[in-house]
């Protein structure tokens, strides 16, 4: 029994993929976990997790080159399934597979994290949101991240998937942000699962090519992001079949 969360935001850059490894690794103290980097167009999971030299990756598994078992790396207490970068290999994936790919994963997970594109421009950005039982939605302490963060909640009731909370993240003024929290918390049907503070240390993990929970886990980034995992209570067993609860889901037409 699994449950599937989409990591989003509206705007890129707000922290999805530092978030969706360090949330898993939180995780993965007490579930089995797995992380899919399901941004095909502009992945970066590779470059955050030690894994740029992984062949075959999501691309090659969305290509129907590759079974999903050969792109699936164990990698910090997880399973990883990292995504090429080359726009070749991004060409020939067929987004709708992501589907099966879930579906495989999810007949022998407990949790599966997928890390989401920015915006909602395609069907390849929208598909994660589709798929997963709920969003965690990454936010910046700013109105217009408020505002995409809102399009993005939107877009997922649409498609029946809930909302987990909200991760807000390079937080630089304390006071600020509980009073931006509270305005969101009113708008937003998640709760805060936590304020993560701008850190050296998440940029410095990135540069060493490593999750944060594993380069710097003494800092209170990292710590924010456990006392995250704790306020995120994992719901396993929504559905009795996984595989077909994936594999049915409506891709939205769209361009
Ligand atoms: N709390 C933080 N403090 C400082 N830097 C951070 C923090 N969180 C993330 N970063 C840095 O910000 C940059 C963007 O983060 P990340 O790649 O996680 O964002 P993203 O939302 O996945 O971006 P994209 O939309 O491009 O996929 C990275 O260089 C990362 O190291
Ligand atoms: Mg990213």
């Amino acid at each position: 029994m699994v449950e599937v969360f989409a990591v989003a935001s509206g705007k890129g850059g707000t922290g999805k993929t530092t978030s969706t490894l360090a949330l898993g690794m939180a995780l993965a103290r007490e579930h089995d976990v797995t992380v899919i980097d399901a941004d095909t167009g502009m992945a970066n999971i590779l470059f955050h997790a030690g894994l740029t030299e992984a062949e075959p990756t999501l691309h090659e598994v969305l290509a129907g080159d590759a079974a999903v078992e050969a792109a699936t790396y164990d990698r910090f207490g997880m399973r990883v399934v990292p995504c090429g970068t080359s726009l070749a290999g991004f060409r020939e994936a067929d987004p709708s597979r992501l589907r099966e790919v879930v579906a495989t994963i999810a007949a022998d997970a407990e949790v599966i994290l997928l890390d989401s594109p920015a915006a909602l421009g395609s069907r390849t950005a929208v598909l994660p949101i589709v798929l997963a039982d709920r969003i965690v939605v990454v936010l910046q302490p700013t109105v217009p991240s408020l505002s995409d963060g809102l399009k993005v909640q939107e877009y997922a009731t649409t498609y029946g998937t809930g909302v987990a909370g909200l991760l807000f993240n390079r937080v630089t003024d304390d006071a600020a942000i509980d009073e931006i929290a509270g305005k969101a918390e009113r708008y937003f049907e998640g709760e805060t699962l936590a304020s993560v503070p701008e850190s050296d240390a998440a940029r410095a993990a990135r540069r060493a090519s490593e999750p944060l929970l594993a380069h710097t886990p003494e800092s209170a980034a990292a710590a924010a992001y456990r006392q995250a995992e704790d306020g995120l209570e994992v719901r396993e067993g929504l559905s009795a079949d996984v595989a077909e609860r994936f594999q049915s889901a409506v891709i939205p037409e769209q361009s």
